[in-house]
């Protein structure tokens, strides 16, 4: 019995996946790892030790294994520089993962492929020393890469010089619409030159799998795979729970985080479609003058509102401003996927993370998009103009979206004609995911060939 099982396991692919230490990284690439485990996968999650308390809420039948980015007890924030802790964190890094695929051969344990978030390029060339595959997760969508690929080849110059944008298979991209670390490279070189270093190996990379549908970026997938011929899209990685129900042990697996449960209460009792959901990610930090207009804002808007604002983040509430009422309520964190797909949310005030992003694609939840940095206003130009699932909300000159404004895109979006147009948009894209993910659809054809690839480089 215990032979059979070892050779059982021996048949199974062995995929190491290396997470970057955020949780809007971790999320996709554990939702992915999940999908290759009903493939016949057997998944090792890999992250910095620093990290690894955050990682409690992973499926049980997963491995975890920690690598050491040179800062054990804390990680980047006990680094002179971003620049100092890049280098430190690529070499020992390096090693680290070395030493791991080494022990891990030993103990009869061979890794078949490293998955490996793009954040971390080195891992490619530690894959590669072990004559191991290489698979890179690209955490952003597509446009966004393109618009780094280019700068890495060279055909997009920074600092930025031109005030609109023409690049292959791309729509016409505005100064505000390009990824924030093209505007800002002057003062922060080091920012830009990391996102760009993602590509800088992609070449040799087995497989190059995007978190997106060919649907929805049809364009720059068609023109990228020319260049790539193993790129796919393999997304969008959103527990099934929240899309078609396919698997039924699929949990809202994650970074832990401490979840108000009061927000669903909350919802239960408001009339369908008419609360507004605010959320700017895990990382985004608004200024004061910026939440004191958006806490006035959704105080007169005429609707519900949902907010939530990270502990980190609650001193810049207006003084007295109250956390829960009838009209609003403020939690440090709530399930997003929960909450988005709850009936009373009518929209969605958004910063535009890609994981925001397609979540509220996927459910159906039109937007107002806030863009803050990094990706962000690229997306909120692709959701605004390009998929029209929602609308971007102006700023003014300190770059502030005043009250009033909030106000507007409120009404526009969840009062007017153009509001129903929007929701009707947005109710065909999330059919079109699901689609795609699903049964026969382009993403799971593609993780289907990627799985059937393992098991025959295995053989
Ligand atoms: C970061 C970047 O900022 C983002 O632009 C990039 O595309 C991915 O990495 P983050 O800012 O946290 O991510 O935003 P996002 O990509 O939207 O990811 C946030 C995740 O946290 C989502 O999966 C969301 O569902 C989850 N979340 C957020 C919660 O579960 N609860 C919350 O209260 C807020």
């Amino acid at each position: 019995m215990r032979e059979m099982e070892e050779k059982n396991m021996a048949r199974r692919a062995h995929c190491l996946v290396l997470a970057y230490p955020l949780q809007g990284h971790i999320n996709p690439i554990l939702q992915f790892s999940k999908l290759l485990e009903h493939q016949g996968s057997r998944i090792t999650l890999v992250t910095y030790r620093f990290y690894q308390n955050n990682l409690q809420r992973v499926p049980p039948s997963f491995a975890i294994e920690t690598i050491s980015d040179g800062f054990d007890q804390g990680g980047p924030i006990h680094a002179e520089s971003h620049k100092a802790y890049m280098d430190r964190s690529t070499q020992v890094g390096s090693e680290s993962l070395a030493e791991l695929l080494e022990k891990l051969g030993q103990s009869k344990n061979h890794v078949d492929c490293v998955i490996y978030d793009s954040f971390f390029p080195w891992a490619l060339d530690v894959a590669k020393s072990f004559g191991i595959m290489g698979a890179v997760f690209l955490t952003q969508n597509m446009t966004v890469n393109s618009i780094y690929y280019h700068v890495h080849l060279g055909k997009l110059q920074v600092p930025l010089t031109e005030h609109e944008f023409s690049l292959p298979s791309l729509p016409k991209l505005q100064l505000e619409d390009m990824p924030s670390f093209l505007l800002t490279y002057v003062e922060h070189p080091y920012y830009l030159d990391f996102f760009v270093d993602q590509f800088s190996n992609i070449d040799k990379a087995d497989w190059v799998l995007c978190n997106t549908f060919y649907e929805l970026d049809k364009e720059v997938a068609n023109w990228i795979t020319k260049i790539w011929p193993k790129f796919r899209n393999i997304g969008p990685n959103i527990p099934s729970m929240f899309l078609d129900k396919r698997h039924e042990d699929d949990k809202d697996y994650g970074v832990a985080q401490f979840e108000s449960e009061e927000c669903i209460e909350w919802l239960n009792d408001k009339p369908k479609g008419s609360v507004v959901y605010v959320s700017f990610g895990s990382i985004a930090m608004l200024g004061g003058e910026q939440m004191e207009e958006l806490a006035y804002g959704l105080n007169e808007c005429s609707n519900y509102f949902l907010w939530v604002v990270r502990a980190s983040e609650e001193i810049k509430l207006p003084r007295g401003f109250e956390k829960k009422s009838e009209k609003g309520l403020i939690v440090t964190w709530c399930s997003q996927l929960k909450v988005l797909a709850h009936e009373a949310i009518g929209c969605f005030v958004t910063h535009c993370g890609w994981n925001s992003t397609l979540e509220t694609l996927c459910i159906g939840v039109p937007t107002i998009a806030i863009p803050h940095w990094s990706d962000q206003t690229t997306n909120a130009k692709l959701m605004a103009d390009v998929w029209k699932i929602g609308i971007r909300a102006q700023t003014n000159e300190k770059k502030i979206v005043r009250r009033e404004t909030l106000k507007q895109c409120i009404r526009d979006v969840m009062e007017s004609e153009e509001g129903k147009v929007i929701k009707s948009n947005v109710i065909q894209w999330k059919t079109l995911a699901l689609k795609a993910i699903g049964e026969g659809g382009s993403s799971y054809q593609n993780i289907i060939e990627f799985t059937n690839n393992l098991f025959c480089s295995q053989a």
